[in-house]
């Protein structure tokens, strides 16, 4: 590494990689920093795909992924081989974002090199240990390392003030999510064609309504899953909607969705879609039914009713918007609140109005300016 202030930024999963894209980028124009990127590959397809689109090249590539990896195992794996990463850096700062194995792994390992650790997005709290699973302990543990704590709002900087973190080392940064999606509109306002591949679903649903679907978090797995795809069934079987749903790489939940899903007129099961051409889906669907974090950013920022799938939310800003509503996995709540919005226009318009809780696109710029000190 040069002169500049040494910065390590490492990730392993889709999300992580969409939301350090843009601070990636900021690091990268700004000469004060030397910026090295280690992907764990916790994700491996889904990850590529966002290192592809955004144009970063890691510097080191752990391949940690393997099928249906256990979570003991990533985790011993991530610490390893992270830790040696570290030693061979030395940077003056290990930046991580969010929530997943390998950001725990990270800030322990820079930790144990006594390495000062930047936690983007901090502050997330459901309250529950039990969901999001096993996300809120990770958070909670990186909450309780790190020393520089990038809270998307300030709900975020008040559940670190109350877990007695200094409020010296607490920033309100925004979410650079909204970075990401800023990135993503002028790209494909200079060139729409970038989004052409959404093209052939639209066609073949026009004239529906089109409801957006991911589903993958590891407490809904099983009984979660079946009720979620039970629901989307019943929804389905209408004339006047119809379900895309970009199916994320997790084999447990292709193989229940396959086997309840598969064959539907009204339903696209597709793979999963670059982030330009998510970004697509998020702003041609009517409703969106998801029990994704990210998505739960992305959908109020685009103006879309958002029906988050899970008992509780480390992400309340779009319910206290009005734009999401919890509705849990029984599958009885989720048709009667997506029928709702499917049939009563008044209740979707007061849904559907663009609130944007969670930044301005100007994260990542605030994140580097606290990283020059
Ligand atoms: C992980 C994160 C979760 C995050 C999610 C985003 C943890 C504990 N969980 O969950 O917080 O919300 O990523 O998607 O860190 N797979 C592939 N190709 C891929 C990605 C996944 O085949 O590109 C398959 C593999 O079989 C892998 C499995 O999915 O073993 C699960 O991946 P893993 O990262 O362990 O858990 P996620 O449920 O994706
Ligand atoms: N996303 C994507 N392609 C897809 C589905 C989702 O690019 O086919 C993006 C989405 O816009 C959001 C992120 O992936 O930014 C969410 O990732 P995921 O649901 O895997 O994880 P979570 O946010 O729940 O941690």
């Amino acid at each position: 590494m040069g002169s500049g202030a040494r910065i390590l930024v490492v990730f392993g999963t889709r999300p992580e990689a969409i939301k350090l894209f843009p601070l990636i980028h900021a690091l990268e124009a700004d000469p004060r920093f030397e910026v090295r990127v280690c992907v764990s590959a916790q994700h491996r397809e889904m990850l590529d795909q966002v290192l592809g689109l955004a144009g970063i090249v890691p510097d080191h590539d752990l391949d940690l992924m393997r099928e249906g990896q256990s979570l003991d195992d990533l985790t011993a794996r991530a610490l390893t081989g992270i830790g040696k990463v570290l030693d061979e850096e030395c940077p003056d700062w290990v930046v991580v974002q969010g929530d997943t194995t390998t950001v725990m792994a990270a800030a322990l390992a820079a930790h144990y090199r006594q390495i000062p650790v930047c936690h983007v997005e901090a502050g997330l709290r459901s309250g529950d240990l039990s969901q999001p699973w096993p996300e809120e302990a990770n958070r909670r543990m990186v909450g309780a390392i790190a020393s520089l704590h990038c809270a998307p709002t300030r709900t975020s900087a008040e559940a670190l003030l109350r877990e007695n973190i200094p409020s010296a080392t607490i920033h309100v940064t925004g979410n650079t999510v909204i970075d990401a999606l800023h990135w993503v509109s002028q790209r494909t306002d200079a060139e729409p064609s970038l989004v052409s591949g959404m093209t052939e679903l639209e066609q073949r649903f026009a004239g529906k309504r089109i409801i957006g679907l991911t589903s993958h978090r590891r407490e809904n797995l099983g009984q979660g899953m079946a009720n979620i795809a039970k629901a989307v069934r019943h929804v389905a079987s209408r004339d006047d909607a119809a379900v895309i749903f970009p199916m994320h790489r997790n084999p447990e939940v292709r193989a229940i969705m396959h086997e309840q899903l598969g064959g539907l007129d009204n339903v696209a099961l597709i793979e999963p879609l670059d982030y330009l051409h998510f970004a697509r889906l998020l702003s041609v669907c009517h409703i969106v039914l998801t029990d994704s974090g990210g998505v739960q950013e992305e959908a109020p920022a685009l103006g879309k009713p958002v029906l988050v799938m899970r008992e509780t939310t480390e992400r309340p800003e779009g319910v206290t918007a009005g734009t999401a509503r919890l509705v849990g996995t029984c599958p009885h709540r989720i048709v009667r609140e997506t029928e709702r919005l499917l049939d009563d226009p008044r209740a979707h318009a007061a849904m559907a109005r663009a609130h944007n809780p969670y930044g301005d696109g100007k994260s990542a710029q605030r994140i580097c300016e606290l990283l020059a000190g």
